[in-house]
Protein backbone atom coordinates (compact mmCIF):
# COMPACT_ATOMS: atom_id res chain seq x y z
CA UNK A 1 0.00 0.00 0.00
CA UNK A 2 2.93 2.51 1.10
CA UNK A 3 4.48 1.82 -2.00
CA UNK A 4 1.38 2.87 -4.38
CA UNK A 5 0.98 5.79 -1.89
CA UNK A 6 4.65 7.20 -2.93
CA UNK A 7 4.05 5.86 -6.97
CA UNK A 8 1.17 8.52 -6.56
CA UNK A 9 2.41 11.41 -4.52
CA UNK A 10 5.32 10.71 -6.81
CA UNK A 11 3.66 10.88 -10.16
CA UNK A 12 1.48 14.14 -9.01
CA UNK A 13 5.06 15.75 -7.61
CA UNK A 14 6.34 15.21 -10.89
CA UNK A 15 3.53 16.56 -12.91
CA UNK A 16 3.19 19.82 -10.32
CA UNK A 17 6.65 20.74 -10.94
CA UNK A 18 6.51 20.28 -14.94
CA UNK A 19 3.42 21.92 -14.83
CA UNK A 20 5.61 25.16 -13.36
CA UNK A 21 8.60 24.57 -14.97
CA UNK A 22 6.60 25.14 -18.22
CA UNK A 23 5.52 28.49 -17.21
CA UNK A 24 7.72 31.73 -17.90
CA UNK A 25 9.43 34.98 -16.73
CA UNK A 26 9.88 38.27 -18.24
CA UNK A 27 13.29 38.36 -18.80
CA UNK A 28 13.01 42.05 -20.19
CA UNK A 29 14.19 44.06 -17.81
CA UNK A 30 13.13 47.86 -19.71
CA UNK A 31 12.49 50.74 -17.21
CA UNK A 32 9.76 52.76 -17.12
CA UNK A 33 10.39 55.95 -15.59
CA UNK A 34 8.36 58.82 -16.42
CA UNK A 35 5.46 56.46 -18.22
CA UNK A 36 1.51 56.50 -16.87
CA UNK A 37 0.45 52.85 -16.70
CA UNK A 38 -3.45 52.37 -15.72
CA UNK A 39 -4.82 48.74 -14.49
CA UNK A 40 -8.70 48.23 -14.08
CA UNK A 41 -9.01 46.04 -10.59
CA UNK A 42 -5.25 46.64 -9.38
CA UNK A 43 -6.25 45.75 -5.95
CA UNK A 44 -6.02 42.12 -6.08
CA UNK A 45 -4.77 39.23 -8.09
CA UNK A 46 -2.68 39.00 -11.66
CA UNK A 47 -3.63 43.29 -11.50
CA UNK A 48 -1.40 44.08 -7.91
CA UNK A 49 1.39 42.22 -9.32
CA UNK A 50 1.59 43.63 -12.47
CA UNK A 51 1.19 46.81 -10.49
CA UNK A 52 3.88 45.93 -8.68
CA UNK A 53 6.14 44.67 -10.70
CA UNK A 54 5.82 48.02 -13.15
CA UNK A 55 6.10 50.43 -10.24
CA UNK A 56 9.41 48.37 -9.39
CA UNK A 57 10.50 49.34 -12.96
CA UNK A 58 9.65 53.27 -12.15
CA UNK A 59 6.31 53.67 -14.08
CA UNK A 60 3.57 55.92 -12.18
CA UNK A 61 0.42 53.42 -11.21
CA UNK A 62 -2.58 54.43 -11.18
CA UNK A 63 -5.05 51.20 -10.06
CA UNK A 64 -9.02 51.67 -10.70
CA UNK A 65 -11.13 50.25 -8.24
CA UNK A 66 -14.87 50.18 -7.21
CA UNK A 67 -13.79 49.70 -3.83
CA UNK A 68 -11.99 52.26 -1.82
CA UNK A 69 -11.30 50.79 1.17
CA UNK A 70 -9.61 47.48 -1.10
CA UNK A 71 -7.68 50.10 -3.18
CA UNK A 72 -6.28 52.27 -0.78
CA UNK A 73 -4.90 48.76 1.40
CA UNK A 74 -3.73 47.88 -2.18
CA UNK A 75 -2.25 50.70 -2.70
CA UNK A 76 0.12 50.37 0.78
CA UNK A 77 1.07 47.36 -0.25
CA UNK A 78 2.25 48.11 -3.48
CA UNK A 79 4.09 50.67 -2.53
CA UNK A 80 5.70 48.82 0.07
CA UNK A 81 6.14 45.66 -2.09
CA UNK A 82 7.80 47.74 -5.08
CA UNK A 83 9.19 50.37 -3.21
CA UNK A 84 7.71 53.00 -5.12
CA UNK A 85 5.83 56.29 -3.62
CA UNK A 86 3.95 57.00 -7.51
CA UNK A 87 1.52 54.73 -6.70
CA UNK A 88 -2.28 55.92 -6.25
CA UNK A 89 -6.12 54.70 -6.72
CA UNK A 90 -9.57 55.69 -8.80
CA UNK A 91 -12.78 54.74 -8.35
CA UNK A 92 -14.10 52.75 -11.23
CA UNK A 93 -17.06 50.36 -11.36
CA UNK A 94 -17.36 48.51 -15.13
CA UNK A 95 -20.80 47.43 -14.12
CA UNK A 96 -22.03 51.33 -14.58
CA UNK A 97 -22.05 52.85 -17.81
CA UNK A 98 -21.84 56.21 -16.10
CA UNK A 99 -19.03 55.57 -13.20
CA UNK A 100 -16.31 54.56 -16.79
CA UNK A 101 -17.18 58.17 -18.30
CA UNK A 102 -17.02 59.97 -15.02
CA UNK A 103 -13.57 58.06 -14.33
CA UNK A 104 -12.33 59.13 -17.74
CA UNK A 105 -13.23 62.68 -17.24
CA UNK A 106 -11.59 63.11 -13.79
CA UNK A 107 -8.29 61.05 -15.18
CA UNK A 108 -8.39 62.79 -18.20
CA UNK A 109 -7.83 66.19 -16.58
CA UNK A 110 -5.81 64.96 -13.81
CA UNK A 111 -3.55 62.60 -15.93
CA UNK A 112 -1.33 64.02 -19.16
CA UNK A 113 -0.01 61.01 -19.87
CA UNK A 114 -0.97 57.53 -20.66
CA UNK A 115 1.55 54.98 -21.76
CA UNK A 116 -0.02 51.65 -20.85
CA UNK A 117 -3.45 50.45 -20.68
CA UNK A 118 -4.26 47.40 -18.40
CA UNK A 119 -7.76 46.07 -18.93
CA UNK A 120 -7.60 43.50 -16.48
CA UNK A 121 -10.80 43.06 -13.88
CA UNK A 122 -12.55 40.74 -14.66
CA UNK A 123 -15.68 38.59 -13.07
CA UNK A 124 -15.91 34.89 -13.59
CA UNK A 125 -18.79 33.50 -14.50
CA UNK A 126 -21.72 34.89 -13.01
CA UNK A 127 -25.17 35.20 -13.53
CA UNK A 128 -25.82 38.59 -12.93
CA UNK A 129 -27.03 42.02 -14.38
CA UNK A 130 -25.11 45.17 -14.57
CA UNK A 131 -26.68 48.42 -13.27
CA UNK A 132 -27.13 48.85 -17.54
CA UNK A 133 -28.69 45.79 -17.84
CA UNK A 134 -26.08 43.61 -19.50
CA UNK A 135 -24.79 40.20 -18.15
CA UNK A 136 -22.35 40.57 -15.68
CA UNK A 137 -19.89 38.72 -17.73
CA UNK A 138 -20.19 40.66 -20.71
CA UNK A 139 -21.21 43.98 -19.42
CA UNK A 140 -17.61 44.30 -17.21
CA UNK A 141 -15.34 41.98 -18.38
CA UNK A 142 -15.73 43.17 -22.70
CA UNK A 143 -18.18 46.34 -22.50
CA UNK A 144 -16.79 47.91 -19.79
CA UNK A 145 -13.29 47.90 -21.09
CA UNK A 146 -14.38 48.79 -24.14
CA UNK A 147 -16.18 52.50 -23.32
CA UNK A 148 -13.01 52.68 -20.88
CA UNK A 149 -10.57 52.18 -24.13
CA UNK A 150 -12.54 54.37 -26.83
CA UNK A 151 -12.88 56.97 -24.27
CA UNK A 152 -8.81 57.13 -23.34
CA UNK A 153 -8.13 56.37 -27.01
CA UNK A 154 -7.30 60.11 -27.50
CA UNK A 155 -4.55 60.12 -24.50
CA UNK A 156 -3.31 56.91 -25.85
CA UNK A 157 -2.47 58.15 -28.92
CA UNK A 158 -0.98 61.66 -27.73
CA UNK A 159 1.50 59.33 -25.78
CA UNK A 160 2.75 57.02 -28.12
CA UNK A 161 3.95 54.59 -28.75
CA UNK A 162 1.38 53.17 -26.50
CA UNK A 163 -0.32 49.31 -25.42
CA UNK A 164 -3.35 48.09 -24.05
CA UNK A 165 -3.11 44.83 -22.61
CA UNK A 166 -6.16 42.89 -22.32
CA UNK A 167 -6.81 40.13 -20.03
CA UNK A 168 -8.08 37.12 -21.85
CA UNK A 169 -7.89 33.31 -21.29
CA UNK A 170 -8.07 29.67 -23.42
CA UNK A 171 -11.53 29.21 -21.71
CA UNK A 172 -12.41 31.60 -24.82
CA UNK A 173 -12.22 27.95 -27.46
CA UNK A 174 -15.15 26.58 -25.80
CA UNK A 175 -17.82 29.46 -26.93
CA UNK A 176 -18.75 31.32 -29.97
CA UNK A 177 -20.78 34.83 -29.84
CA UNK A 178 -24.33 34.94 -30.68
CA UNK A 179 -24.84 38.23 -32.28
CA UNK A 180 -28.89 37.93 -31.33
CA UNK A 181 -28.12 37.24 -27.64
CA UNK A 182 -24.67 39.24 -26.59
CA UNK A 183 -25.81 39.59 -23.33
CA UNK A 184 -26.07 35.57 -23.07
CA UNK A 185 -26.75 34.74 -19.27
CA UNK A 186 -27.46 31.40 -18.91
CA UNK A 187 -24.64 28.94 -17.76
CA UNK A 188 -22.26 30.95 -15.79
CA UNK A 189 -18.85 29.26 -17.68
CA UNK A 190 -20.23 30.11 -20.73
CA UNK A 191 -21.02 33.48 -20.07
CA UNK A 192 -17.21 34.29 -19.21
CA UNK A 193 -16.13 32.32 -21.55
CA UNK A 194 -17.87 34.53 -24.24
CA UNK A 195 -17.22 37.62 -22.76
CA UNK A 196 -13.10 36.59 -23.21
CA UNK A 197 -13.80 35.73 -26.39
CA UNK A 198 -15.29 39.09 -26.44
CA UNK A 199 -11.57 40.42 -25.44
CA UNK A 200 -9.80 38.73 -28.01
CA UNK A 201 -11.92 39.73 -30.86
CA UNK A 202 -11.27 43.66 -29.45
CA UNK A 203 -7.72 43.28 -29.13
CA UNK A 204 -7.54 42.27 -33.15
CA UNK A 205 -9.83 45.15 -33.67
CA UNK A 206 -8.00 47.62 -31.46
CA UNK A 207 -4.81 46.75 -33.17
CA UNK A 208 -6.88 47.13 -36.79
CA UNK A 209 -8.02 50.38 -35.70
CA UNK A 210 -4.94 52.09 -34.08
CA UNK A 211 -2.67 50.65 -36.58
CA UNK A 212 -0.48 53.52 -37.90
CA UNK A 213 -1.18 55.53 -34.14
CA UNK A 214 1.16 54.25 -32.28
CA UNK A 215 -1.16 52.85 -30.32
CA UNK A 216 -0.98 48.70 -29.82
CA UNK A 217 -3.13 45.99 -28.75
CA UNK A 218 -2.56 42.53 -27.13
CA UNK A 219 -4.29 40.01 -25.84
CA UNK A 220 -3.14 37.55 -22.63
CA UNK A 221 -4.11 33.87 -21.00
CA UNK A 222 -2.25 34.45 -17.85
CA UNK A 223 -2.37 31.33 -16.49
CA UNK A 224 -4.65 29.81 -14.50
CA UNK A 225 -3.34 31.57 -11.50
CA UNK A 226 -4.43 30.93 -7.29
CA UNK A 227 -6.27 34.55 -7.16
CA UNK A 228 -9.31 35.58 -5.57
CA UNK A 229 -11.63 34.90 -8.17
CA UNK A 230 -13.61 32.23 -5.88
CA UNK A 231 -14.53 34.28 -3.44
CA UNK A 232 -17.73 35.00 -5.91
CA UNK A 233 -19.03 31.18 -4.86
CA UNK A 234 -19.91 29.32 -2.01
CA UNK A 235 -17.83 28.03 0.58
CA UNK A 236 -17.63 24.58 -0.40
CA UNK A 237 -16.80 25.61 -3.83
CA UNK A 238 -14.21 27.44 -2.43
CA UNK A 239 -12.76 24.50 -0.25
CA UNK A 240 -12.84 22.34 -3.41
CA UNK A 241 -11.15 24.95 -5.77
CA UNK A 242 -8.19 25.84 -2.70
CA UNK A 243 -7.23 21.75 -3.38
CA UNK A 244 -7.26 22.26 -7.08
CA UNK A 245 -5.38 25.91 -7.32
CA UNK A 246 -2.60 24.82 -4.81
CA UNK A 247 -1.58 21.76 -6.79
CA UNK A 248 -2.19 23.23 -10.55
CA UNK A 249 -2.58 27.32 -10.43
CA UNK A 250 -0.02 28.94 -10.41
CA UNK A 251 1.14 32.25 -8.13
CA UNK A 252 -0.11 35.43 -9.29
CA UNK A 253 2.92 36.69 -9.33
CA UNK A 254 3.83 34.25 -11.96
CA UNK A 255 0.14 35.01 -13.92
CA UNK A 256 1.34 39.02 -14.00
CA UNK A 257 4.39 37.68 -15.71
CA UNK A 258 2.92 38.11 -19.92
CA UNK A 259 0.96 40.83 -18.54
CA UNK A 260 4.28 42.78 -17.77
CA UNK A 261 6.01 40.73 -20.87
CA UNK A 262 3.33 42.72 -23.21
CA UNK A 263 3.61 45.85 -21.57
CA UNK A 264 7.06 46.49 -21.97
CA UNK A 265 9.01 43.91 -24.56
CA UNK A 266 10.08 44.63 -28.08
CA UNK A 267 9.35 41.19 -28.95
CA UNK A 268 5.79 41.83 -28.06
CA UNK A 269 5.37 44.97 -30.17
CA UNK A 270 5.70 42.99 -33.18
CA UNK A 271 2.28 41.00 -33.13
CA UNK A 272 0.04 43.70 -31.86
CA UNK A 273 -2.96 42.51 -32.18
CA UNK A 274 -1.94 39.15 -30.94
CA UNK A 275 -2.73 36.81 -27.69
CA UNK A 276 0.18 36.05 -26.08
CA UNK A 277 0.85 33.43 -22.89
CA UNK A 278 3.51 32.31 -21.03
CA UNK A 279 5.71 35.25 -22.09
CA UNK A 280 5.36 34.24 -26.22
CA UNK A 281 2.74 34.51 -28.90
CA UNK A 282 0.32 31.60 -28.73
CA UNK A 283 -2.05 30.84 -31.59
CA UNK A 284 -5.63 30.86 -31.34
CA UNK A 285 -8.61 28.59 -33.00
CA UNK A 286 -9.20 30.13 -36.57
CA UNK A 287 -12.83 30.78 -35.64
CA UNK A 288 -11.31 33.61 -32.83
CA UNK A 289 -9.42 35.07 -35.20
CA UNK A 290 -12.59 35.76 -37.30
CA UNK A 291 -11.65 40.17 -38.63
CA UNK A 292 -15.73 39.91 -40.07
CA UNK A 293 -16.74 38.82 -36.41
CA UNK A 294 -14.32 41.21 -34.45
CA UNK A 295 -15.70 44.19 -36.95
CA UNK A 296 -19.31 43.17 -36.03
CA UNK A 297 -18.58 42.92 -32.20
CA UNK A 298 -16.99 46.79 -32.37
CA UNK A 299 -19.97 48.12 -34.35
CA UNK A 300 -22.16 46.27 -31.93
CA UNK A 301 -20.60 47.37 -28.84
CA UNK A 302 -20.50 51.13 -30.00
CA UNK A 303 -24.19 50.99 -30.26
CA UNK A 304 -24.29 49.29 -26.96
CA UNK A 305 -22.34 51.71 -25.16
CA UNK A 306 -23.65 54.92 -26.64
CA UNK A 307 -20.40 55.42 -28.91
CA UNK A 308 -21.73 55.57 -32.40
N1 LIG B 1 -7.37 33.51 -12.26
C1 LIG B 1 -7.27 32.82 -13.40
O1 LIG B 1 -7.01 31.62 -13.37
C2 LIG B 1 -7.47 33.53 -14.72
C3 LIG B 1 -7.32 32.77 -15.90
C4 LIG B 1 -7.47 33.40 -17.12
C5 LIG B 1 -7.78 34.75 -17.16
N2 LIG B 1 -7.95 35.45 -16.01
C6 LIG B 1 -8.29 36.88 -16.09
O2 LIG B 1 -7.34 37.65 -15.39
C7 LIG B 1 -7.94 38.85 -14.94
C8 LIG B 1 -7.59 39.08 -13.48
O3 LIG B 1 -8.23 38.09 -12.71
P1 LIG B 1 -7.69 37.56 -11.33
O4 LIG B 1 -7.51 36.10 -11.49
O5 LIG B 1 -6.55 38.37 -10.85
O6 LIG B 1 -8.99 37.74 -10.42
P2 LIG B 1 -9.28 38.60 -9.11
O7 LIG B 1 -8.21 38.45 -8.09
O8 LIG B 1 -10.68 38.23 -8.72
O9 LIG B 1 -9.24 40.10 -9.64
C9 LIG B 1 -10.28 40.65 -10.37
C10 LIG B 1 -10.25 42.15 -10.19
O10 LIG B 1 -11.31 42.72 -10.97
C11 LIG B 1 -11.99 43.65 -10.15
N3 LIG B 1 -13.35 43.89 -10.59
C12 LIG B 1 -14.36 42.99 -10.67
N4 LIG B 1 -15.49 43.62 -11.05
C13 LIG B 1 -15.19 44.93 -11.19
C14 LIG B 1 -15.95 46.08 -11.54
N5 LIG B 1 -17.25 46.01 -11.81
N6 LIG B 1 -15.32 47.28 -11.62
C15 LIG B 1 -14.00 47.37 -11.34
N7 LIG B 1 -13.23 46.32 -10.98
C16 LIG B 1 -13.83 45.11 -10.90
C17 LIG B 1 -11.94 43.04 -8.77
O11 LIG B 1 -12.28 44.00 -7.79
P3 LIG B 1 -12.91 43.55 -6.37
O12 LIG B 1 -11.74 43.13 -5.53
O13 LIG B 1 -13.57 44.79 -5.87
O14 LIG B 1 -13.86 42.43 -6.64
C18 LIG B 1 -10.50 42.57 -8.74
O15 LIG B 1 -9.64 43.64 -8.43
C19 LIG B 1 -9.43 38.71 -15.20
O16 LIG B 1 -9.77 39.43 -16.35
C20 LIG B 1 -9.62 37.22 -15.45
O17 LIG B 1 -10.71 36.94 -16.29
C21 LIG B 1 -7.78 34.87 -14.79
Amino acid sequence: MYLLYTIVAGLVSFLVLKWIKKRRYCTDLKRLDGKTVLITGGNSGVGKETAIALAMRGARVIIACRDVDKAEKAVRDIKIRSHSVNVLHMELDLANMRSIRDFCKSFLQREKRLDILINNAGIPGLLDWTDDNFSMCFGVNHLGHFLLTNLLLGRLRECSPSRVVTLACSNYKYQKLDFQDLNYNLLPFFTYCRSKLANLYFTQELSRIAQGKGVTSYAVHPGYVQSSWTCHYSVLFRMLMQVVMWMFFVPCEMGAQTVVWCSVSDEAAKHSGGYFTDCRPASLRPFARDQGVAKKLWEASERLVNLA
